[in-house]
């Protein structure tokens, strides 16, 4: 069939009669001249049919967008004044002698170069979507960075090794999938949220360094960075603490993104700890590319005559805070009251704010509301915390600290979106010194940050009976550009002190063993030190190509509804399948 490659004809190629096999990108009838811009994997190039020839030019009068051809032809330069300087092709075309209708195309719902689609339609009718550039670009990408990823593990004696997919519920905190046994009536198999604990099961058996591209599955509310079923590069190694694999994985990301991308990584990436980020952020997963910061000013507040200040400054749960934006004095009332709308989504009653229209003359170079109610000293030192400048706005929050929390973390990168704060580049960074656990107030119980197989701090054992919540764990986050990429920690290799955590989580030793009996089993053999770790690479394409969905680097995704669109699924089945499987229906009541 073919002898070239449309996007690789050059002009070395000059005088040569070629044969290419693709798709017809577009076609323009030039009154007498017909041009085809023909189309496969690595591009395309211009084909004209000449009506001197008229059996290709008859061919050509009938193609549509989408046929697939056989074009063979003599390639030749433009005429002067035609090269497409957008096209790697641009200075050449390719004279039609034959052309052969390799299969035809109906008319398409869409344009497949039409960038301004509906998702659904791109969803519905996935295999044209996938034909755009963006689209294989993405999609090839993808395949080059997990290569990579591959290749740098396999050069280090890492072992791929596939889990099951029909299992056991793992703890990572979502929903389980459920499928139904046949030759177990009444009983469930579930789809793994991630293959923790088989990889640390392989640590029990020896393999000490294991990886694998593994498919996780969780039934939890959708966003833009989240799918039901989604990949992850999982990893786990023996006999290394958590510098060991924090360097490895580290230079494992910097390789990455140097073979990929030419970016350089700054080089150590910089590691902050949790209360460190939450402090300074309101988040665990800081965007560092935003040069602004919550300020502490709970300690300043206890005394002060305004109650929204001074009631969380008092409450032992509760946390005063303002956040300086610089330049800020230039937002409206309008905007700053969309800005308090916009806090009240994470809980807080309000967004109150001071104006720093001069440093020089102190009360009287300031202007807000909330003045009158803050003494002199109060202002000198939140201005002097904040590095205030003239031209500024500061905003505060007070509520109980999770709030405060949640409302400035947010609005910090709202602000930074809107005034263009944003910087250019990657800023990853390590979370480190986690809490074990949190309090779960609806529950009443002890929740792991991470799941219940972390190990704490050596130093803090102790802490696991008398104050569970002080206790630190070994478990490390990779941060890039504010999202989660990747998580991870040295695990419980003991089976006591396993039991001891689950113990604190609540979980009695009946439900320990009825859920993960066999990883207790397992922890009782000669169980070596491990850890490890899982990337999200769906996150990873989705940020390395620049897109904001991660459905945009997943060849058939699913909506934010959890279902495909192209195969219509999930779907009702027969009820011969529903029988075999011992299982009834109840529909949902309508309305
Ligand atoms: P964790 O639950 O943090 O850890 O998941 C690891 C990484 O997977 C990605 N991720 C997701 N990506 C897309 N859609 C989702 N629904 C989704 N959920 C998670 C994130 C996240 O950082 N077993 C542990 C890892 C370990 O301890 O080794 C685990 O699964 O990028
Ligand atoms: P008020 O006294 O309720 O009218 O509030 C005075 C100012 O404080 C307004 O700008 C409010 O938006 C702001 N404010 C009220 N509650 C809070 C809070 N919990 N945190 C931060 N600012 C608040």
């Amino acid at each position: 069939m073919r002898t070239h490659l449309c996007g690789r004809v050059a002009e070395s190629d000059i005088d040569q009669t070629i044969v290419l096999n693709g798709w017809v990108l577009s076609r323009r009838d030039h009154g007498g001249v017909i041009f085809i811009d023909l189309r496969d994997r690595s591009g395309c190039v211009q084909v004209v049919a000449d009506p001197d020839f008229p059996e290709p030019f008859a061919v050509a009068e009938d193609a549509r967008n989408e046929f697939v051809l056989e074009v063979t032809g003599r390639v030749r330069r433009r005429p002067e004044g035609t090269d497409n300087p957008d096209l790697s092709t641009g200075t050449v075309e390719v004279l039609a002698d034959s052309i052969r209708v390799l299969a035809t195309s109906e008319a398409l719902p869409f344009q497949v170069d039409d960038e301004e689609i509906s998702e659904s339609v791109r969803l519905k009718y996935r295999f044209l979507d996938l034909r755009r550039a963006t689209m294989q670009g993405n999609i090839r990408l993808r395949h080059r960075i997990v290569s990579e990823l591959r290749r740098f593990l396999n050069e280090r004696d890492f072992v791929d090794i596939e889990t099951p997919m029909l299992t056991r519920s793992t703890p990572e905190g979502a929903r389980d999938y459920l499928v139904p046994s046949r030759t177990h009536p009444g009983e469930f198999f579930a789809l793994p949220q991630s293959p923790q604990l088989f990889k640390q099961l392989l640590m029990v058996a020896g393999f000490e360094r294991y990886y694998q591209v593994a498919r996780c599955f969780r039934d939890e509310d959708l966003r833009a960075d989240r799918q039901p079923e989604f990949t992850q590069l999982d990893v786990e190694v023996s006999f290394m603490d958590e510098d060991g694999i924090i360097t490895l994985m580290e230079t494992m990301i910097r390789e990455l993104f140097r073979v990929v991308l030419a970016v350089e990584l700054t080089d150590p990436v910089p590691r902050m700890s949790y209360r460190e980020a939450v402090s300074r952020y309101g988040i665990d997963r800081p965007d560092l590319r935003v040069d602004m910061e919550l300020t502490e000013i709970t300690d300043l507040m206890g005394d002060v005559e305004f109650k929204v200040f001074s009631g969380p400054a008092r409450d032992p749960d509760g946390r005063v805070a303002a956040m300086r934006v610089p330049g800020g004095g230039s937002l409206s009332r309008a905007r700053i009251d969309e800005y308090t709308e916009f806090v009240g989504q994470y809980g807080a009653k309000g967004l109150a704010y001071i104006r720093v229209e001069d440093t020089d003359t102190g009360r009287d170079g300031l202007k807000s509301p909330i003045l009158k109610f803050l003494p002199d000293e109060a202002l000198t030192e939140i201005m002097a915390r904040c590095g205030a400048a003239s031209g500024d706005v500061i905003f505060f929050g007070a509520d109980k600290a999770r709030i405060v929390n949640d409302a400035l973390g947010a609005l910090r990168l709202r602000i930074g979106r809107d005034l263009g704060m944003v910087q250019p580049g990657w800023k990853p960074l390590w979370v480190v010194d986690f809490p074990l656990v949190e309090w779960n107030p609806e529950a009443k119980r002890w929740d792991s940050l991470h799941h219940p197989f972390t190990a704490p701090r050596e130093a803090d054992e102790h802490l696991l009976d008398s104050d569970p919540g002080k206790a630190l764990s070994r478990a490390y986050d990779l941060v890039l550009n504010g999202t989660e990429l990747g998580g991870g920690s040295i695990r419980i290799h003991r089976s006591d002190l396993q039991q001891k955590v689950l113990g604190v989580l609540g979980i009695d030793a009946e439900e320990a063993r009825r859920k993960f009996g066999f990883l207790l089993d397992g922890l009782r053999y000669g169980a070596p030190p491990h850890g490890g770790i899982a990337f999200g690479i769906d996150r990873l394409v989705a940020m390395m190509s620049g897109e904001d969905s991660i459905r945009d680097v997943i060849a058939f995704p699913k909506t934010q509804k959890a279902s495909c669109l192209l195969t219509e699924a999930p779907g009702e089945v027969d009820a011969r399948q529903l029988r075999e499987l011992a299982l009834q229906v109840r529909k949902p009541r309508d309305g």
